[in-house]
């Protein structure tokens, strides 16, 4: 077998299309269009790569959007971003320093303006949330790679009803939303992390995989359950690329649908981070 492509950058092309109407009718409201604030308070290689895509596509798309770089404590930053007028999402690059206490940081960020979903009440909201249409109308953005995962599972045209998933990593931002998202989908999941054992017999087990730890390559291909679904969220710098966590090669002779690494989840996660922004500004008119 060899696997359907999931290609990110058509399916954000999608999104991105769509979001006209909801740009014009801002712009005719208040004379400007949506705007997104990306306060980056890291030197990390793909938390770089996140910020120029993100600019690149909101100059593209029609919003505005300007980065606040940050090197002290975010918070008060955050408030006063909040507080201004013509700002309606905002988002905070990961990964924060490991010292910060995060669940406060992201407390800065107003529910109303949190397009990422990382205020801890936007986060308590999206997990009381049981069913999809629960998420869909719980009044906060699910983490918004979680929402791009989803968004490419969709593509496959199946359901996740009776399937067995598979989520490799365990982060607040991205494993443990993603296992949440597709228990409510009625899925059975299966939420894997460094102390698993035999993550091997586990990801062999699975219908639908999301890999979501951070080390290139490292979900062989030959763990792969023929017929599958993989959703690579993991991205990696290797001599100068950017890799996925799974074997792409291989995995994508045993899957039926694989998303590759670049061009797959990341183009599709900001594409929700702009949708997420001008669904904001149109709430705050
Ligand atoms: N495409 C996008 O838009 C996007 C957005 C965000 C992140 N990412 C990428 O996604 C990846 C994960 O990001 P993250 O922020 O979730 O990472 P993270 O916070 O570092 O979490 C990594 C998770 O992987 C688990 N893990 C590490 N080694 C493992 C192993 N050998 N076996 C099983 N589990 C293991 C860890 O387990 P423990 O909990 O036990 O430590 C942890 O739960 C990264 O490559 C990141 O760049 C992509």
């Amino acid at each position: 077998m060899s696997a359907k492509i999931l290609d990110g950058k058509a399916v954000a092309q999608t999104i991105r299309s769509a979001l006209g109407p909801g740009i014009a009718a801002v712009r005719q409201a208040r004379g400007a269009p949506p705007k997104l604030a990306i306060v980056t308070c890291s030197a990390d290689a793909s938390a770089g790569a996140y910020l120029k895509a993100k600019l690149k596509a909101a100059a593209e798309t029609g919003l505005a959007a300007q980065a606040y770089p940050c090197s002290d404590g975010p918070a008060s930053l955050l408030r006063r971003l909040g507080e201004d007028p013509s700002v309606d999402g905002i988002i905070l690059e990961q990964p924060l320093p490991k010292a910060w206490d995060a669940a406060d940081i992201f407390g800065a960020i107003p529910p109303a303006k949190d397009v990422e979903g990382v205020n801890p009440l936007s986060y308590g909201r999206f997990f009381l949330a049981k069913t999809a249409a629960e998420i869909a109308g719980c009044g906060a953005f699910p983490p918004c790679t979680v929402a791009a995962v989803i968004a490419l599972f969709d593509e496959t045209g199946s359901h996740a009803a009776g399937k067995e998933a598979v989520v490799v990593g365990r982060s607040e931002i991205l494993g443990r939303p993603a296992a949440h998202y597709l228990s409510a989908l009625d899925a059975t999941v299966t939420l894997c992390h460094s102390k698993t054992a035999d993550l091997a017999g586990h990801v062999r087990r699975a219908d639908i995989l999301v890999a979501a730890l951070g080390r290139a390559d490292f979900i062989k291909g030959a763990w792969i359950k023929p017929g599958a679904v993989v959703l690579d969220a993991g991205m990696n710098r290797r001599a100068g690329a950017w890799v996925g966590d799974v074997e792409y090669a291989v995995a994508a002779e045993r899957a039926a649908y694989i998303t590759p690494v670049p061009g797959g989840v990341g183009p599709v996660t900001t594409a929700v981070v702009l949708a997420n922004t001008v669904y904001a500004a149109k709430r705050r008119l």
